[in-house]
């Protein structure tokens, strides 16, 4: 079977958020993170099969669906998962507030580096904790992003009790290496700190670069990590509310999910079926999926670099379907109107933590021909910024 991500969905008039924000106006989404493609074939009729059936109680993951999930770990990372490390949550943004609670005291500071998506620094100040950011270092001649370890060991107090680690990154699109991934791991061993890894994106690496799972680097660094997982970015199910941490360490599983008590809700049955047929049967669209990204990647990369003067994609991106985009020469103090005024919606790079005018995030996630058509009103954008006298 051969799978078709060029064709339009019509989506205006739909409960679709990244629609609906621009209502009536004629703007191309590409802000909000969800794909404009239909789900894997194999995972909508595992959910027609279950709406069948047509009773909808209260749901737990059945053993089968179970085992799709840890299959596919073992499978495409070589990490083995025990089930009883597995807490279903109803979304990874519950899971960042959940983890600052269990594990930050009030006004106990978090750790993060930015750019970031930006729950990753609301999370922690919901709580009532506090959140510490260590800006990213852009190593312009390997054109990379890279952690600021000094930076980092600067930001660090002995009241520090969380790292929050986005791998694969948003937004700067980056695979962290395993010689990161010991190093971090060292640092927040030797901070006494919990790691979550939020690996929302790690099955959307389009290059040839392995994904490798913090907590699958075992030992003591295991036990302290918490990881946060979901089939919602690869397989576009976000509105499905089907996520998961992943606590191998009993006692820091017994502090996350007493944090849950009471206020997050269970997952659905249409979550768990889409979520199992994801991981069971839906490789082969995933590849797809992957093919027709690295596709849009790189019709992206060429423009911007060919028609977008004053637009800079910094770095590869490595994995997602986002990508980063410095507009600083551009001199606007707000490019998302810009851009708005000329037809595309953007994400405004203040929210992850760059500076004011900066850096919009593209989410090239949508059929190419809609790609094309919003890259051509950017470049009329760009055309009428203002000229210095
Ligand atoms: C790194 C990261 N974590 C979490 C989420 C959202 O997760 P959820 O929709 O499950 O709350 C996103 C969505 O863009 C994300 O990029």
């Amino acid at each position: 079977m051969t799978y078709d991500f060029d064709t339009p969905i019509e989506q205006r008039g739909t409960d679709s958020q990244r629609w609906q924000k621009y209502a009536g106006r004629d703007i191309l989404p590409l802000w909000v993170a969800d794909m404009d493609f239909r789900a894997a074939p194999e995972v909508i009729a595992a959910l027609q099969e279950r709406v069948a059936h047509g009773v909808f109680g209260y749901a737990r993951p059945t053993a089968g669906q179970v085992d799709a999930v840890v299959a596919a770990f073992a499978a495409r990372y070589g990490w083995r998962v025990d089930p009883a490390w597995l807490v279903w949550l109803p979304g990874l943004v519950v899971g960042l507030n959940v983890t600052a609670r269990a594990f930050a005291e009030p006004g106990e500071p978090v750790l993060c580096t930015t750019p970031v998506y930006p729950p990753f620094m609301t999370a922690p100040v919901h709580q009532g904790r506090e959140v510490v950011t260590v800006p990213l270092a852009l190593d312009s001649a390997a054109r990379r992003w890279e952690v600021d370890w000094d930076a980092l060991e600067r930001a660090v107090t002995p009241r520090t009790r969380l790292f929050f680690l986005c791998h694969p990154h948003n937004p700067v699109a980056r695979v962290f290496r395993r010689a990161e991934l010991e190093r971090l791991a060292e640092f927040c061993l030797r901070h006494r700190l919990v790691l979550c890894s939020d690996e929302i994106h790690c099955d959307l690496v389009l290059d040839a670069l392995p994904h490798f799972p913090s907590a699958a680097l075992g030992g003591e660094i295991a036990r302290r990590t918490i990881t946060l997982m979901a089939p919602s970015k690869t397989y576009n199910l976000p509105g499905l509310g089907t996520s998961l941490a992943i606590i191998p360490d009993a006692g820091l599983r017994r502090r996350f999910v007493a944090a849950t008590a009471g206020i997050v809700a269970e997952v659905n049955c249409l979550g768990y079926t889409a979520c199992a047929a994801a991981y069971r049967d839906g490789e082969r669209w995933r590849r797809a999926l992957l093919d027709y990204l690295r596709g849009n990647r790189d019709f992206l990369g060429d423009f911007v670099a060919r028609e977008l003067p004053g637009v800079r994609l910094e770095a590869p991106i490595e994995a997602t379907y986002l990508a980063w985009l410095n507009v600083a020469a551009l001199g606007l103090q707000d490019p998302v109107r810009q851009f708005e005024d000329h037809g595309v919606g953007l994400s405004d790079g203040r929210h992850f933590g760059a500076p004011s005018g900066a850096y919009v995030r593209l989410n090239f996630g949508c059929p190419r021909a809609q790609l094309a058509e919003a890259l051509a009103r950017m470049k009329r954008a760009v055309a009428a910024v203002p000229r210095p006298a």
